[in-house]
């Protein structure tokens, strides 16, 4: 049955030639993946999406990623996103009206307009990614929230960082900012939970929101394959948490973990901090190098929102396409996207 259905994958991608393009995540399962065309983390799917000519990108991924390839790409192209329940619970756990919540409590006792740079990690929803561009914000992915932060307090001399509260913290610790200045606003109480104290000392209010792939990985993980294999090398997402983060080696995005593995000597052995997809994926691929590659987490830590795509899916989207149907298409609102594309565009100038 699988076959059947690469099958007929590969049959509509020939009828429709260069007018498609699937694009997936380094997540996406192996028997999707195969059928991409453009791969890559985050922030290289964007560029890609924004240079393809393709007239319809599939996109193999979750909800926000397909927004993002509508917002860049041409008027006329058309973004599919071949199950509409792949999103991204991370995404979900930051609201446009949580954020404006924020904003207007914050005005209680400084002007954010005038002190804060909102910054929203990609993994959210174009709303907010528009709710920056108007605030004079930015976007960042896991590869540039550095560079993204350093360029947000050349703006204003604080932060307010959403939705992913272990991205914010490590980038910002990164810049060595101290924890206590970087305070969770927990959206569920009045004022984030915060004192006007922690407000003003504030360099960077973070989010209350995390990934649920990803904090299934803990620091004893890392201390076991230590004390089992001293010489290996420990790798992780920096949205793992604070603690995974400084016991590893190395920390960054998907593209980075695969292209430093890469770059490794043959004989060395890898611990990875990140989805189970793209570890069994390079597991594989590494292992004709001489490198052997570990899943960090005794349990299967999956984005199973993203394994939604999955090949009956796509073969049903471009079956559609071949016979004139456009299904599940992404569109966001025209104000919308010119808004959140000026929080994209300030991001991807100095990507
Ligand atoms: P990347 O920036 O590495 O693509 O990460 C995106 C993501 O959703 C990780 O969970
Ligand atoms: Fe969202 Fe986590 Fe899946 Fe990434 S791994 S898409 S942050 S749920």
């Amino acid at each position: 049955q699988d076959d059947a259905c690469a099958q007929r994958i590969i049959a509509a991608k020939q009828i429709l030639g260069k007018r498609v393009a699937i694009l997936a995540h380094h997540y996406q399962r192996a028997d999707v993946y195969r059928h991409a065309d453009l791969t890559g983390d985050s922030l290289k799917l964007s560029f890609l999406a924004a240079q393809t000519d393709a007239d319809y990108l599939v996109f193999c991924g979750v909800h926000f990623m397909a927004e993002v390839a509508d917002i860049l790409s041409s008027p006329d192209q058309i973004a599919i996103l071949p199950d509409m329940a792949a999103g991204c619970s991370m995404a979900d756990m930051a609201s446009l009206s949580n954020v404006e919540r924020a904003w207007r409590e914050i005005s209680e006792i400084l002007n954010p307009d005038e002190t804060i740079t909102p910054v929203t990690y990609i993994n959210s929803a174009a709303d907010l990614k528009a709710f920056c561009g108007e605030h004079n914000g930015i976007v960042c992915t896991s590869s540039n929230a550095g560079k993204v932060l350093q360029w947000s307090f050349k703006q204003r001399e604080k932060v307010l960082f959403f939705p992913d509260q272990h991205l914010g913290r490590w980038s910002g610790h990164q810049l060595d900012i101290p924890l206590e200045e970087m305070p969770v606003w927990n959206f569920d109480e009045p004022m984030g939970g915060l004192t006007p104290e922690q407000i003003n000392k504030a360099k960077i209010l973070l989010w209350k929101g995390h990934c649920s792939v990803h904090q299934m990985f803990q620091p004893q993980h890392i201390i076991r394959f230590r004390n089992q294999y001293p010489d290996g090398f420990v790798i992780s997402h920096p949205e793992c948490n604070y603690e995974v983060c400084k016991a590893s080696d190395y920390v960054g995005s998907t593209e980075y973990i695969i292209n430093t593995i890469a770059a490794a000597e043959s004989g060395t052995r890898w611990l990875v901090g990140t989805e189970l997809n793209l570890v069994s994926r390079i597991t594989e691929e590494f292992k004709s190098q001489g490198k052997i590659v570990q899943f960090m987490s005794p349990m299967v830590c999956m984005c199973s929102t993203m394994a939604r795509i999955d090949p009956q899916h796509l073969a049903w989207a471009l079956e559609n396409l071949v016979n004139g149907n456009i299904v599940n298409q992404i569109k966001v609102p025209i104000e919308e996207a010119k808004l959140a594309r000026l929080a994209l565009d300030r991001m991807l100038k100095i990507s």
